[in-house]
């Protein structure tokens, strides 16, 4: 389990008053800080709550928004609508897979990068195309996978 932040968390649940109404936004409110969420925050919000551990997991696994799993440093979102795929987003996806050692949809175990795809990151004029952190590459090529990585090690 990974360490959390308990003081950060004892704050946001006291902004709430445990009401069953309360559950998505805690729970937005919960992940927007820790980016995803925590099986520790989830007991406290259960208990805060009075309602059982299982019923915020199936609403969390219902909201395709929600995480269970931390995301690494660098988030990286690999755009495979079809833009960027006849424009070789699988190509792009291999690459990074085999440049920083984990499969579509995984986080490195030293949390360091988590690997996802997405339907459209809508910069299809720019295909194709990825996000790290939020920020858009476009016009990627294997070359330039290997490039940014070269960059992210320097700094
Ligand atoms: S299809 Fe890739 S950005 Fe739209």
């Amino acid at each position: 389990m990974v360490e959390i932040d308990a003081g950060l968390l004892r704050d946001i649940l006291s902004r709430y008053q445990g009401k069953d109404s309360e559950l998505i936004p805690v729970l937005l409110e919960v992940q927007e800080n820790y980016s995803y969420l925590p099986e520790e925050a989830i007991k406290s919000i259960a208990g805060l709550l009075n309602i059982p551990e299982g019923k915020i997991y199936s609403v969390s696994s219902f909201y395709s928004q929600f995480r269970l799993t931390p995301v690494g440093r660098q988030h990286i979102t690999v755009c495979r609508g079809t833009a960027c795929h006849v424009r070789g987003a699988s190509q792009i996806l291999s690459e990074l897979e085999q440049e920083i050692g984990i499969a579509e949809g995984e986080t490195s175990d030293d949390l360091e990068y988590t690997l996802e795809s997405v339907a459209c990151i809508g910069c299809c004029a720019l295909a194709p195309c990825l996000k790290v952190n939020g920020n858009v590459h476009g016009e990627m090529t294997v070359q330039k996978v290997e490039e940014l990585f070269i960059a992210e090690e320097a700094s």
